[in-house]
């Protein structure tokens, strides 16, 4: 009998290993694995990322496309956390838990001084290269939109001495996730139209 009750036991725990296997989605190749494993951290250990990390991420963002090549992209690093408490209206806690933030900004105008009507765009891809770096790197982050809230991006703006023409659109905080979780489930067929809608 007790023979038995442990065989039981042990099929048991094979069974529930099997199942948390199983939920572990296989993606097939890293890009994909990161992608859909990516989510916001907002919980961070305190440990600062590197110089050298912070540079990969840059050049991960500058990888991004844009309308007509035009790159209006820039980029401020912040680690003081005077500079970040001045830089919104709604608490620097999270940043200053994350030690570093990377302000994407966009330069407004292009090269002849017309208006670049897709920097927004051009920014947000640059944002979420950026995001999917630091997943891949094992950094945690998250995109907090400072544009278009006029109060948040103009304090921004002066706490980073930025020009007219130059708006911080999002603020990535980055560093090291403390805890961690699962990444939220979001795909949706009912959302999906082939065709026409
Ligand atoms: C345009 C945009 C603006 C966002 N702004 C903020 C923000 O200001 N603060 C914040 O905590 N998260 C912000 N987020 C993160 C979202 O809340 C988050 O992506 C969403 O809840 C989905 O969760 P996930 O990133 O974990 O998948 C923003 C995301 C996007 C794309």
């Amino acid at each position: 009998m007790k023979k038995l009750i442990l065989v039981i036991g042990a099929v048991l725990a094979i069974a529930s290993c099997v199942e948390k296997n199983a939920k572990k989605p296989e993606y097939g190749n890293p890009t994909l694995e990161t992608i859909m494993t990516r989510y916001s951290v907002r919980s961070y250990t305190g440990q600062k990322v590197s110089k050298e990390q912070i540079d990969t991420l840059l050049r991960a963002g500058m990888a991004a496309p844009s309308g007509m090549n035009l790159q209006p992209w820039r980029f401020v690093v912040v680690t003081d956390t005077t500079t970040m408490k001045a830089m919104t209206p709604w608490g620097a806690d999270t940043w200053i838990a994350a030690g570093t933030v990377i302000v994407v900004c966009g330069d407004t105008l292009d090269n002849k001084g017309q208006s670049n009507k897709l920097w927004e765009m051009d920014c947000s891809a640059v944002t979420e290269n950026i995001l999917l770096a630091a997943k891949s790197m094992g950094l945690g982050a998250v995109w907090n939109a400072a544009y278009p809230w006029d109060e948040f991006y103009h304090m921004t703006q002066k706490a980073l001495g930025l020009p007219e023409n130059i708006i911080p659109m999002s603020i990535i905080p980055v560093g090291y996730e403390q805890g961690s979780e699962e990444p939220k489930q979001k795909y949706d067929q009912s959302k999906i139209h082939f065709e026409k809608w």
